[in-house]
């Protein structure tokens, strides 16, 4: 069932361009959004996306473009906080589970919590049988077929893709899109699919830079705007399957503490498209490499070559538009943290003291 690939993990990974394809021709056809009925977010004044772990970064990174896109505001949260907090809500308000299995524990009773308190409470699973997609007064499928790898990939880009959508509706109802902008970022979303091809593409040079990286101990993973949650992601999956000690930050936060770890063995992963923010990211790198830190920079060509002299390594990413790139820039990360654990001999699709679904606290 791996159909030629030596773990669950890389299928899934090589998978994504046609499950993106999927989820896209779920909800938009004919160049129109088709989201169910109920979707009408025009009487929403905010909306509370909770989940765990990889979900939760989904949400993290689809916050960018609630607030941005559509101008609601937006809160995330991950659900055992979420749980216990207690929080308050409006009746106006919508709750938005997203999970792949549908049945997290947390996000469940999280779920649980909101009812009765919010005008809806929307899921974005993958599973659509699953407890918290029948507990939902609305279930959106992200299309992404049977996820088996421990390590979520595909279910990651096809809830944000899912999201994506979820956004561009919101900013429709709202009176904050024109029909050419909307169609913009249906082209732009389009685009992914063929966009992922080249991605997987550099799978041999990446192999290459992952043998190195797997010498480390610690690893930082640095991004700014919606590609600050996708260093958080890329954190996660490489200590999840190759056991190396990493965390994510938000470019900014670099001098008020993690600028302190900054040494030659402490390899700095950048998420940098050459966007609007591409240039407070550049100077923060510089100041990761004035400390003789070694950074791996993953840009497009513009960006590689504006900024990729001094660096460590790159790697060099098709164009993507600013607003969706954390889909694409998913690939190289799910990429690094793979031949990483294969450079280390890891246990891809099962790595230790993990469980597919956390089915209890
Ligand atoms: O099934 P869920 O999406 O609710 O699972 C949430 C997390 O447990 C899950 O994303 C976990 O963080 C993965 N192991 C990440 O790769």
């Amino acid at each position: 069932e791996k159909a030629g690939y030596k773990h669950f993990m890389a299928k899934e990974i090589a998978e994504q361009p046609v499950v993106i394809a999927d989820a896209l021709r779920r909800y938009v056809q004919n160049g129109a959004l088709q989201l169910p009925m109920e979707v009408d977010f025009s009487a929403v004044d905010r909306l509370t996306m909770v989940a765990c772990g990889t979900a939760s970064y989904a949400c993290h990174v689809a916050k960018y473009w609630f607030e941005q896109i559509a101008g609601l505001p937006c809160e995330i949260d991950i659900a055992s906080e979420f749980r216990y907090r207690e929080p308050p809500l409006s009746p106006n308000q919508w709750a938005l589970f997203v999970s792949q299995s549908g049945e997290t524990a947390d996000t469940l009773a999280a779920l649980r919590y909101t009812r009765d308190k919010v005008a809806k409470i929307v899921a974005v699973v993958n599973v659509p049988t699953s407890s918290i997609a029948r507990e939902s007064d609305l279930a959106l499928p992200i299309m992404a077929g049977i996820e088996v790898g421990v390590a979520s990939t595909k279910a990651f880009t096809c809830q944000l893709t899912t999201l994506a959508l979820l956004a561009l509706k919101a900013a429709v109802d709202r009176g904050r899109l024109t029909p050419e902008t909307l169609a913009t970022h249906l082209s732009d979303l389009a685009a992914l699919p063929g966009l992922m091809n080249h991605a997987l593409a550099l799978g041999a040079s990446i192999a290459a830079i992952a043998e190195e990286l797997s010498e480390a101990q610690d690893v930082l993973f640095l991004g700014r705007g919606a590609m600050f949650p996708l260093a958080l992601e890329g954190a996660l999956k490489l200590k999840e399957i190759s056991y190396i000690h990493a965390e994510g930050y938000a470019s900014g936060e670099l001098k008020h503490g993690p600028i302190a770890l900054i040494s030659p063995q402490v390899p700095v992963i950048v998420l940098a498209p050459r966007d609007h923010l591409f240039e407070k990211t550049v100077s923060n790198m510089q100041e990761v490499m004035a400390r003789h830190g070694k950074v791996l920079l993953i840009s497009d060509a513009k960006g590689i070559a504006e900024a990729g002299m001094e660096c460590w390594k790159t790697i060099t990413m098709p164009e993507v538009s600013d607003a969706f790139a954390p889909i694409l820039y998913a690939i190289p990360a799910q990429l690094l943290a793979y031949h990483t654990a294969i450079a280390k001999g890891t246990d891809v699709d099962q790595p230790r003291n993990l469980a597919k679904s956390v089915t209890v606290e």
